[in-house]
């Protein structure tokens, strides 16, 4: 039998290097996307967010919609006998349902946690609620004079008023709870607020993002907003200097300013604004502003072996959506352009800018709704922005960025096609369960072994750099390729190998791959 399993395995191999193999890294101009992307199952909840401790340890924090905060442990990357998540949903770590507005586009859509939190246990959450429901949660209107914008006139949604609904961003502190050690925070959060960072009334319901980032390089605290608009921005919030809507803010929370300083700068909250920030100087502008000219920059990430490169998703309306590398003080274009193309809405109360008038960044790379609907019709499309893959389980992967769409059935992988060009070439790769996964996958009917993932509404990077997915059907983590039977060349089947104790072990452990590499040949 192992004489058998041997022979196939020079054949494959053999059958593998005289095909081409990817190689990413040294050959950019025709990059050859992974051959499949393997994923196994560790939980079966539905979060939105997943931040790592920052105690460096396999311990993670997810999160979902309606509110709730809990610690998780991911287990080790291919342990022998793989385990799920460990996670008690019974005993969150924080639970804000109470304050939290859950509905379709609303409630808690991110956490981040300082960068000092082992020693001072500071957690941010921002979160959607609503000023009929939840005391504390009225701020001033982001529809205001400043910004041209009359409340009474806004023909808001017909079950909803303009700024009934808010995003808030509120500390909380993890002080005070059970610590077993200078590094190790455990327990739960106080579920007294610590202080409300940033208040702002929503005009429209959806289209406002809500994701918060600390910088890894600067620790400013990195503000994801939408132009919460129902239609195309009719009000031009985007491209509203003074608005926050349709921006990206970088806000300091280590220095908390007086009251009296809060209101002369007109700010929404308890943070100051760095003195770095790209239009500090300029009256014209929010302080607040990072970049502008968002729709819904839907998940963000700072590539972790190149700090300074900051990308996001940013979802469209009709027609195209997009990856933008985002820049101090860029502008993304947003109402003016909808990715490459000029837009020119037909109602617009808010106003146009001429796109003479502005110096547009377009994306790095993005795709036509057209394109990813099966029958051509613009069907709906709302991408979701990933990680740059800097893990060890697939090393075919590295320097990948990992992006999907919530509406599509395909997960993109895109490089650059030269290290600076800042020019990313997509491609949809394969994906399946690992036949080894902690929880089984389930499939998609109809379609052969295509995991059943539901709908993917975020991505998450922990401390080892593993790359996840969070699903409406659970959470996925990017596994080695051999695992699936997707071949990558440079695969150390440190999945094994890790927990091998003998030599032997390691053997059995290549002949395993081999083998599984052979039934893929079969069957795929
Ligand atoms: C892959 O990269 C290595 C290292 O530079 C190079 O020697 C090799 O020729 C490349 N292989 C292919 C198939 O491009
Ligand atoms: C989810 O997984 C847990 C084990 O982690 C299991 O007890 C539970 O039944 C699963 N729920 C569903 C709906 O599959
Ligand atoms: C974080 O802690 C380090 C060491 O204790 C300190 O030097 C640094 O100023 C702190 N940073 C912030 C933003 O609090
Ligand atoms: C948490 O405790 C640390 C150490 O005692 C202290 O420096 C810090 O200010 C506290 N943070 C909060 C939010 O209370
Ligand atoms: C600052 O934080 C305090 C405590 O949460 C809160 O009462 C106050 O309203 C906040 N100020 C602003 C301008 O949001
Ligand atoms: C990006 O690269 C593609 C393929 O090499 C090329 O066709 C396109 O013009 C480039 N785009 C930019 C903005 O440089």
């Amino acid at each position: 039998m192992i004489g058998i399993i041997d022979i196939l395995c020079i054949f494959i191999l053999l059958l593998h290097s005289s095909s081409s193999s990817p190689n990413v890294t040294n050959d950019r101009n025709t990059p050859h996307p992974p051959t499949g992307l393997c994923l196994e199952k560790l939980g079966n909840s539905s979060y939105l967010c997943m931040v790592p401790h920052p105690d460096g340890s396999n311990r993670v924090f997810v999160c979902n919609q309606q509110g709730k905060i809990w610690l998780a442990t991911a287990p080790e990357v291919g342990s022998s006998h793989s385990q799920p998540l460990m996670v008690d949903e019974s005993d969150p770590f924080l639970d804000l349902s109470g304050q939290v507005q859950f509905a379709t586009e609303m409630g808690l859509t991110s956490i981040a946690l300082h960068p000092n939190f082992t020693q001072n246990g500071r957690l941010f959450v921002v979160f959607n609620c609503d000023k009929f429901q939840q005391p504390g949660c009225e701020g001033r209107c982001s529809c205001n004079t400043d910004v041209g914008c009359d409340p009474s006139k806004v023909e808001s949604l017909p079950e909803s008023y303009p700024c009934q609904f808010h995003v808030v961003i509120a500390e909380f502190t993890a002080n005070g709870t059970t610590r077993s050690s200078k590094l190790s925070w455990t327990g739960h959060a106080n579920l007294v607020e610590v202080r409300r960072i940033f208040t702002m009334g929503l005009p429209f319901e959806p289209y406002h993002a809500g994701q918060i980032l600390f910088g890894p390089s600067d620790g400013y605290l990195y503000v994801m907003i939408g132009d919460a608009s129902h239609v195309a921005d009719l009000y031009n919030f985007a491209q509203n200097k003074k608005s926050l809507l349709g921006k990206i803010l970088r806000l300091d929370v280590d220095i908390i300013p007086s009251e009296e300083e809060i209101s002369r700068l007109g700010l929404w909250g308890n943070y100051s604004i760095p003195k770095d920030n790209p239009y500090v100087n300029d009256k014209d502008f929010g302080p607040e502003i990072w970049a502008l000219g968002f729709s819904n920059p839907w998940r963000c990430s700072f590539d972790s072996d190149r700090p300074s490169r900051f990308i996001c998703g940013d979802v469209g309306k009709d027609q195209y959506e997009e990856i933008n590398i985002i820049k101090k003080g860029g502008n993304y274009g947003w109402r003016v352009f909808e990715g490459p193309y000029l837009t020119h809405p037909s109602y617009a109360p808010g106003g146009y800018t001429q796109p003479t008038a502005i110096t547009t960044i377009f994306p790095v790379t993005g795709y036509r709704h057209d394109n990813i609907n099966i029958d051509a019709s613009k069907g709906p499309a709302s991408i979701v922005g990933g990680y740059f893959y800097r893990a060890d389980a697939d090393p075919c992967l590295n320097a990948w960025y990992i992006y999907t769409d919530l509406y599509s059935y395909d997960i993109w992988t895109a490089i650059e096609t030269t290290e600076t060009s800042e020019n990313l070439t997509g491609f949809s790769v394969p994906f399946g369960c690992a036949h080894d996964s902690p929880m089984e996958c389930g499939f998609k009917s109809g379609a052969n072994n295509v995991p059943d993932l539901g709908y993917v509404l975020s991505f998450s990077e922990d401390n080892n750099k593993d790359v996840y997915l969070l699903t409406s059907s659970g959470v996925y983590r990017v596994a080695a390729p051999s695992r699936c039977g997707y071949h990558c060349a440079t695969e150390r089947y440190s999945n094994v190998t890790r927990v091998a104790s003998s030599g032997n072990l390691l053997e059995i452990a290549s002949l395993g791959a081999c083998f599984i590499s052979f039934m893929a040949v079969i069957f795929l």
